[in-house]
């Protein structure tokens, strides 16, 4: 079965097409779909974000659709920057924000966080969504090439000593908040 994942940005394609290798279940991006759209995310927690996405794409379809809505909660900050991670500095731009996030920490100590992700999955006459979350710390300075986002400041709990950004993207996708939610993508297919 195909679906259209409601995401313009390439790095998650790229993980979630990893995680779904092997399922029979795969996804085409918005370009391939022929759309040349950017999905709204006005809501205010990472569920309503996701539905919005996949319903939008549904509307102009009628077909199946997958969408995520993602981000990193910082227990110090309040769970800030959630569901704003995408566009948490001015420029929201990967090095400005990781930069803003250790500005914000400064000096503190207590740096637990996690990465939340909230699968939507849209189709005619069926809606559902699936939470997964990853828990871990920020790290002091940024280290590692791979991943995306703030993978150089995060410390999972399950790989100790390394960042997300050291990990090769079979277990970043085995322990990521993404990697949970997607493996569960095939048992709610019909
Ligand atoms: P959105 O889900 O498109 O709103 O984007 C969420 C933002 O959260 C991304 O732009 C990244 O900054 C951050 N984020 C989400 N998932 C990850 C991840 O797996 N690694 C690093 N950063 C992430």
């Amino acid at each position: 079965m195909q679906l259209i994942f409601a995401t313009n940005n390439a790095h998650k394609v790229s993980e979630v097409r990893a995680i779904l290798d092997g399922t029979g279940v795969s996804v085409v991006t918005l370009a391939e779909a022929g759309l040349d759209v950017d999905p709204p995310e006005t809501g205010d927690t990472f569920e309503d974000n996701a539905l919005q996405k996949a319903r939008f794409v549904h509307a102009l379809t009628q077909g199946w659709v997958v969408a995520d809505d993602s981000g990193i909660e910082v227990d110090a900050l309040g769970g800030r920057p959630g569901v704003h991670s995408k566009r948490f500095s001015p420029e929201a731009t990967t090095d400005a924000n990781n930069r803003l996030l250790l500005a914000e920490l400064e000096g503190t100590e207590g740096r637990t966080a996690r990465f939340r992700c909230v699968l939507a999955l849209v189709g005619p006459g069926h809606e559902a969504t699936v939470s997964g979350s990853c828990e871990g710390r920020i790290a002091h300075a940024p280290r590692g090439a791979d991943g995306f986002g703030y993978d150089p400041l995060f410390l999972p709990d399950e790989t100790p000593g390394r960042t997300m950004a050291e990990l090769s993207s079979a277990e970043k996708n085995a322990i990521s908040h993404r990697g949970r939610c997607f493996g569960r993508l095939p048992e709610l297919l019909p």
